[in-house]
C-alpha cells in the first residue's frame, strides 16, 4: 500500500536509526509522519538530509523561538533534574484560561504529534475505518491504520479546500472518527468558521470529530475561531493546537488537545503522563499569548508568501490560497528531479502524490530564503 507503513517497518528503522546504520526508505517514512509520493520514497533514501540546508519541508517558523522564549528555557534548565509535575499544572492552569475551558479539559504531549499518534492508537484499536478530506496532515490516519483501521478519505474541491459537505456525507456506520484540519496542511487553505462549526456540530452526533487547529494562529486574531467553543457542549470532539508553529517552538516539543475529560483519559492512556520536559514548558510559558511575536511572524510571513506567489502567479503555476506558511502545487517535472536538483543547491521542500500527480509542498521561509528558492526553482525547472 502506498501511503501506509507498517508496525515492522516502523521498529527496523528505529534499530536502524540507533545503530547508526544507512537512512531507509522505511526510516524516511517513520521520520516524516510518513512520504506522501513515490519521489520521496526514491529520493530520501538517497539523501543525507543534513548539511546547511534551507528548509523549506517541515513548516517551521524562522523567526522562533521568541527571546522571551530562550531566556525562559536558559533560566528553567536550573531545573532539570526535576519532574514537571508542578510546571505542567501551571501551564495548564494558563492555557485552560486562555481557552475558556476548565483545565481537566487539556492533555499536553511532546507536541500536537504525539497526540495525534496517540489518538491514532485509541480509536485505532477499536477497529473500523478514519476519515478525512486528503491532502491533510497524515499522522492521526497512519497510527489508526497501523492498529486496526482502515482509511476513508474524500479529495479536497478544485480550489485544494476540504470539502466539509463530502466528508459529512462520507460518515457511515463504520466510522470511529473524522479528522478535519482548518487551515490545513499541505494546502495552507482554510474554510469559513460557520461551515466548520456546522459540520462538527453535526459530524459529531455520528462520530468522534477530531478539529487539528495546529495553523489557527496563522489567522488574523479576530478570525481565529476555534472550535474550542464547543468542546464542553459536544463530547465527541477534540480540538489540538501546538507550540510549533506561529510560537516556533518545534524542536522543543508542545502541545495540547482540548476535550472531554472522559475522552481525555481514552486518549491519555497510551501516553505517558508527562512527556513534556521543563524546558518546554518554560518556552510554551513565556511564549503563550506573545501578541507582539506572533503578529511579527504573520507579517513576515506574509511578504515572504508573496515572493512565492508573484513568482507562481508569472509562471501561471495554479497554488492553494495558503493563509498559513506553507503552500502546494502541481509539480512542473517529476518530482525525484526537483527535490535532488533543489537540494543541490540548498533548498528543501517535499513532494506528495495527490489524484496521480506530484504536487510540490513549500513551507515559507524568510524573504532571502523565498527569493533564493524561486530563483533556484526557476533553475531546476527551466
Ligand atoms: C496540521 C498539523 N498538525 C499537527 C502537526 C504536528 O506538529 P507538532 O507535533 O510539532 O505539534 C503538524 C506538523 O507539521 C501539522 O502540520
Amino acid at each position: 500500500m502506498k501511503n501506509s507503513i507498517s508496525r515492522r517497518d516502523w521498529f527496523k528503522s528505529t534499530l536502524a536509526l540507533t545503530a547508526g546504520m544507512t537512512i531507509t526508505p522505511a526510516l524516511v517514512n517513520s521520520l516524516m509522519a510518513a512520504p506522501v509520493s513515490d519521489a520521496e520514497r526514491a529520493y530520501f533514501g538517497l539523501s543525507k538530509l543534513n548539511g546547511a540546508k534551507v528548509r523549506l519541508n517541515s513548516n517551521e517558523n524562522p523567526y522562533g523561538p521568541s527571546e522571551k522564549a530562550k531566556k525562559a528555557v536558559v533560566q528553567s534548565l536550573t531545573m532539570g533534574n526535576r519532574y514537571a509535575f508542578n510546571e505542567m499544572e501551571e501551564l495548564k492552569k494558563l492555557v485552560a484560561a486562555k481557552e475558556g475551558v476548565d483545565p481537566s479539559f487539556i492533555l499536553f504531549g511532546a507536541g500536537s504529534g504525539e497526540l495525534l499518534c496517540q489518538t491514532g492508537i485509541a480509536y485505532g484499536l477499536e477497529g473500523g475505518r478514519v476519515l478525512s478530506a486528503y491532502p491533510t496532515f497524515p499522522l492521526l490516519m497512519n497510527y489508526a491504520q497501523m492498529m486496526n483501521a482502515a482509511w476513508d478519505k474524500v479529495d479536497l474541491n478544485e480550489k485544494l479546500e476540504f470539502d466539509y459537505e463530502k466528508l459529512l456525507s462520507a460518515i457511515n456506520t463504520d466510522t470511529r472518527l473524522v479528522f478535519s484540519c482548518n487551515p490545513n496542511n499541505p494546502t495552507g487553505t482554510v474554510v469559513n468558521i460557520d461551515t466548520v462549526k456546522s459540520f462538527s456540530e453535526e459530524a459529531s452526533k455520528k462520530t468522534l470529530v477530531y478539529a487539528d487547529e495546529a495553523y489557527i494562529e496563522f489567522l488574523e486574531p479576530a478570525q481565529q475561531k476555534s472550535m474550542v467553543s464547543l468542546v464542553e457542549s459536544v463530547p465527541n470532539l477534540i480540538v489540538s493546537k501546538t507550540f510549533s508553529k506561529i510560537y516556533g517552538l518545534a524542536g522543543l516539543r508542545v502541545g495540547y488537545i482540548v476535550a472531554h475529560p472522559d475522552v481525555l483519559k481514552k486518549v491519555g492512556m497510551y501516553g505517558d503522563t508527562i512527556s513534556v520536559s521543563q524546558t518546554a514548558i518554560a518556552a510554551a510559558k513565556a511564549s503563550l499569548g506573545d501578541e507582539d511575536f506572533m503578529k511579527m511572524t504573520r507579517e513576515k510571513n506574509a511578504v515572504a508568501r508573496k515572493v512565492l506567489t508573484d513568482y507562481l502567479e508569472r509562471k501561471k503555476i495554479f497554488y492553494s490560497k495558503s493563509v498559513t506558511n506553507v503552500l502546494l502545487f502541481p509539480a512542473p517535472m517529476d518530482g525525484k528531479t526537483i527535490l535532488s536538483k533543489l537540494e543541490e543547491r540548498g533548498y528543501l521542500i517535499r513532494v506528495w502524490d495527490y489524484q496521480e500527480k506530484e504536487w510540490c509542498r513549500v513551507s515559507i521561509g524568510t524573504v532571502d530564503e523565498m527569493k533564493g528558492f524561486v530563483k533556484a526553482f526557476d533553475e531546476v525547472t527551466a
